[in-house]
């Protein structure tokens, strides 16, 4: 994340805008913050003796006091809409806000020094009293740490004593950031979406994203997540403006013509990185709920035209489903959720006051596409699960956030299941986290689900558990272990856990506690924490591999580069099935590095499959036979191996190879069967799958052999969805919604001719109806004298929402600058998220290098492309073969910048197809040169990951190449 530091620019300007009143403020501030200063340069008094030891060696609080509640005030000086007359530009803004606080405290452990965090805060006053005695105690000094504990250290003249309570008084101001960090503004157009009209004024707003360490640069706080208190919250904001907080309102009143304060009721007892506000001019639409107030805030625009609705549905059902299967309720007074233009992470969950990125929020019937809808309803069910795993009981520190994020995930699937069963996400999750999950922990680099918290200390180490192992691996095994111990025993563990951890904070081995007693009382045998502690505490996964020649069953540590020895060994619950035993698996507890059984030996050259629906967290392995046995059922009758496995045979295969456990061409032999494959999952993981080899080879000659062989690869499905749907109408089915669209881009991006003419001539007709609308009735085409050939082969007049992205990328891919300025042009007219998003895709898939030069550039403007926006749009460009080298210039070029919006996930996706020495050397110089901050460990993946890239080219190049040019039939 950038740095900043605090400077007084914001008071300066603020000056140009501001009313008397709010200046008199100002000036009050300024003689507050001189007298401060002079304390500031008082030399510590010699007499001055700790009783306790300095600071704490690490960068944690002392556990000394302990905070009840705060009592906060703060005022944003920004204007929402900046008075007329002035241009709506953010330089004329009042980027300032000031503050006050009062931490109420007890104290358990006797101390003569108040440590609080606090980052780029002026902070004033330090009044100290025993709130029993009334005593005020003096406050020497306050001291900032120039380190990254951000500790605001204040010695007293006075020891605080066990037992005693006690009110620490400060106020404070800083700055609104620009950069989407802590208190941030946000700009928006005002304009009407249904009109495409965008020459409304600049409005602005403010909103706060704290997670993980972020509250310290809002108000001086204890800010560690396991000091939960009780915040008693009040915002003085410009009239007429909407505030949002964790709480309810509690009541609101006019300080004078420009100024109004709300007060809200008391939170509940909870950490500081959830503490949340917002100042807009928002509107919302309400869902009827039984016990609490549920709102669903958008820009006034959006929320006139209904984007708004399809969440604020769901939320109702989600929220439902969550307190049935907890059993305990939702424990703030109310419930508001509020769809921001730029926010940094897809959401947060703030207790009471989610907040989104537009897009994951927003709907437009009828424009935005299905798989929008599955985004939108899973996001919202990973922020509300929140509201429980994460909120109300909350991991013990930053090391264990997977307790959070992982759980999050998990129920996120279940509860988005609940409410739209035929989205099947579920099934979708062995997609979007297994295998997520599995490739970055096949890698040495990555790190276990809970390191020791001593490798977890300062905000950027924090930062970094943030990833996909956290996310992806957490679910996965939460997912495992859920099938171990049976549905109805993990259900009954978990509310336990949750009802009797209410308020406090956990680690893990308080859920396995309550698990097994779960277990214990449903008479089971599991062991909870010895079979999950080899899940969570060590790094990486297993491969068990079985010989169904002699039955003999074998684990070992699962990793790319094969050569790194290793010795760990899991607890791996396997289930299995053969032809014969279906539909009744079985289950083999492998505890030790191998066994032995008769279950696992090939009866009459049957079949042998484990890891039944990829329950487990494992990959498997067989005997060259019994590979055989199973990619032959896959082409003579693919239904009797279940679906996830499908899938599963396919990822286990490309994957084994990859680390060099099984022959390369078994591999692509598992792809043989999608000739007569129609099934979204087994296509999506041969589609991601063959992306390495693409991605390998795309440069090269194995590229055309390789194309073709896809090409006939991918011909029925593309055939049956053209065939039922002619592509412009939508399946029933939201699976077949799914498969449709991989047909469309699956036989476009691999040229099969008949594809890119559907797709350019639907882009044509659309380019047509928009820029000629007197022409928009068919029959209206032909025969009129347009510059534009009248396009007939295609006949709609709008393009099926799922299909856009796909037709957009095709369209633009197969034309030249006109496709693409036309791309831009409505880029920038539409308001609609995601088709915006869509649209900025389709930029990215030019084969113009000159085109594609100049939308980099573009991304550096964030009039043109937003900050949020500009990782993806250059990763996006780096994808496309003819921009990858633009790309990776690009962000060396201008890393300070591009960085701001994730510098580790611009590393991964930007550096993906990195195979030779000389982009290794690039890669190692850049590693050296430049001050990468939370993207080291990304570069030091990808370092690793261009080295096993290099050895794994040379090794298959040729062997990969005759395959193609044999399966491939022969023209004459
Ligand atoms: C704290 O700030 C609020 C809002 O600006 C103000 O009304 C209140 O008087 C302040 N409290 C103190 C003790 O100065
Ligand atoms: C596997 O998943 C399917 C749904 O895709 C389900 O119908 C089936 O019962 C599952 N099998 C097992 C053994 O859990
Ligand atoms: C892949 O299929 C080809 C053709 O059927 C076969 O010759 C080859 O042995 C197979 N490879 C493996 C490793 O099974
Ligand atoms: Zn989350």
């Amino acid at each position: 994340m950038p740095k900043e530091a605090f400077t007084s620019k914001a008071i300066a300007i603020t000056l140009v805008v501001l009313t008397i009143s709010a200046i008199a403020g100002i000036i009050t501030m300024t003689i507050l913050f001189e007298v401060q200063t002079s304390n500031l340069n008082m030399t510590a008094r010699p007499t001055w003796v700790p009783t306790t030891p300095g600071p704490p060696p690490d960068m944690r609080l002392p556990k000394n006091l302990i905070p009840d509640s705060y009592e906060i005030s703060i005022q944003p000086f920004l204007h929402i809409e900046l008075p007329e007359g002035i241009n709506g530009s953010i330089t004329n803004q009042s980027l300032v806000f000031t503050g006050n606080s009062t931490v109420y405290f007890h104290c358990v452990k006797r101390t003569n020094t108040i440590y609080l965090q606090s980052k780029n805060l002026e902070v004033f006053g330090g009044l100290l009293m025993n709130t029993k005695t009334r005593e005020m105690i003096k406050v020497l000094k306050m001291m900032h740490h120039n380190d990254q504990s951000d500790f605001l250290e204040m010695p007293l003249d006075n020891a605080l004593e066990v037992g005693g309570n006690y009110s620490l008084y400060l106020s404070f101001t800083g700055e609104i950031s620009e950069n989407l960090e802590a208190l941030f503004v946000s700009t928006y157009q005002e304009g009407d979406p249904a009109t495409e009209d965008d020459t409304g004024r600049q409005r602005f707003l403010a909103a706060t994203n704290l997670e993980p360490t972020s509250a310290r640069r809002v108000f001086p706080c204890f800010d560690e997540p396991d000091f939960k208190a009780v915040f008693h919250v009040t915002i003085v904001h410009r009239i007429g403006t909407t505030v949002l907080g964790n709480a309810a309102k509690k009541g609101s009143q006019t300080i004078d013509d420009e100024w109004e304060m709300t007060e809200f009721f008391p939170t509940k007892k909870m950490s500081t990185y959830l503490f949340a506000f917002t100042v807009s001019d928002f509107t919302s639409i309400s869902t009827p709920y039984d016990n609490v107030e549920i709102n669903t805030y958008a820009r006034p625009e959006a929320t006139a035209a209904h984007y708004s609705q399809y969440a604020a549905t769901v939320t109702g059902d989600i929220l439902r489903f969550y307190e049935g299967f907890f059993e305990i309720s939702y424990q703030q007074n109310s419930l508001d959720q509020i769809a921001l233009p730029d926010l940094e992470v897809a959401a947060m969950e703030n207790w009471g006051l989610i907040t989104y990125q537009e897009g994951n929020l927003l709907f437009e019937e009828g424009v935005s596409s299905l798989l929008h809808k599955e985004q939108i309803v899973t996001i919202i069910a990973h922020e509300l699960a929140h509201q429980w795993f994460g909120n109300l009981v909350t991991m013990n520190w930053w090391n264990n956030i997977w307790l959070n994020e992982g759980f999050a995930t998990y129920m996120s699937f279940l509860a988005a299941d609940s409410v739209e069963p035929t989205f099947k996400i579920k099934e979708l999750s062995i997609l979007f986290n297994l295998h997520s999950a599995f490739e970055q922990d096949s890698l040495v680099s990555s790190h276990p689900l809970s390191p020791p918290a001593k490798d977890v200390q300062t905000t950027l180490e924090i930062d970094q558990m943030f990833d996909v192992i956290t996310y992806c691996k957490g679910a996965a095994v939460l997912r495992m272990l859920e099938n171990m111990v049976g549905e109805s025993t993990f259900k009954k563990g978990i509310k336990r856990y949750l009802s009797d951890f209410m308020f406090q904070n956990t680690e893990p081995s308080d859920l396995w506690r309550y698990l097994q007693k779960a277990v214990d009382d449903d008479n089971g045998n599991a062991k909870v924490a010895e079979v999950m502690d080899s899940w969570t505490k060590q790094i990486g996964y297993p491969v068990v591999t079985i010989n169904t020649n002699n039955g003999v069953i074998n684990q070992k540590h699962f990793l790319f580069n094969d050569s790194s020895e290793s010795s760990l060994l899991w607890q791996v619950p396997v289930t299995y099935m053969t032809e014969i035993s279906k539909p009744k698996p079985g289950l083999y507890p492998l505890e030790k590095k191998s066994g032995q059984s008769s279950v696992f030996v090939s009866k009459d050259g049957e079949w042998l499959l484990a890891n039944i629906n990829c329950t487990g967290y494992y990959r498997v392995n067989y005997n060259l036979e019994n590979w055989q046995r199973l990619l032959n059922q896959l082409e003579t009758d693919q239904s009797m191996i279940p679906l996830m496995n499908r899938g599963q045979l396919i990822d286990d295969a490309f994957n084994l190879a990859r680390a060099k456990l099984v022959d390369v061409t078994l591999a692509l032999n598992s792809t043989r069967f999608l000739q007569n494959e129609t099934e979204y999952i087994p296509w999506e993981s041969a589609v991601r799958n063959l992306e390495y080899f693409v991605l390998m080879f795309d440069r090269s000659e194995v590229f055309g052999p390789m194309q073709e062989y896809l090409q006939i690869q991918v011909t029925n499905l593309y055939n049956h969805y053209k065939n039922e749907t002619g592509f412009t109408k939508i399946p029933r089915d939201p699976t077949s919604q799914r498969s449709q669209v991989t047909a469309v881009w699956y036989a476009c991006s691999n040229g099969l001719p008949d594809c890119v003419k559907m797709a350019s001539g639907m882009y044509a007709t659309w380019m047509h109806n928009i820029t000629n609308p007197e022409y928009d009735k068919p029959g209206n085409i032909s025969g009129t004298n347009t510059t534009e050939p009248p396009i007939l082969e295609v006949n709609v007049t709008s393009i099926i929402p799922n299909l856009r992205s796909v037709i957009y990328c095709q369209a633009v891919a197969a034309g030249g600058k006109k496709e693409w300025e036309f791309a831009w042009k409505m880029y920038q007219t539409t308001s609609d998220t995601s088709e915006k998003d869509h649209l900025r895709k389709a930029l990215s898939c030019t084969k113009k290098t000159w085109l594609l030069n100049r939308y980099l550039e573009y991304t550096l403007d964030p009039e043109k492309i937003r900050l949020m926006d500009v990782a993806s749009s250059i990763t996006d460009v780096a994808r496309n073969v003819a921009g990858q080298a633009l790309a990776w210039n690009f962000i060396r070029a201008h890393w300070d910048y591009v960085s701001q919006d994730g510098g580790p996930y611009l590393i991964n996706e930007v550096t993906k197809r990195f195979s030779n020495q000389f982009e290794l050397e690039e890669l190692e110089r850049f590693r050296t040169d430049y001050d990468l901050g939370p993207a080291a460990r990304a570069v030091d993946q990808a370092i690793e990951q261009t080295r096993v890239n290099i050895e794994w080219v040379k090794e298959h190049k040729d062997i990969v190449l005759n395959w193609f040019e044999d399966v491939i039939p022969r023209r004459v």
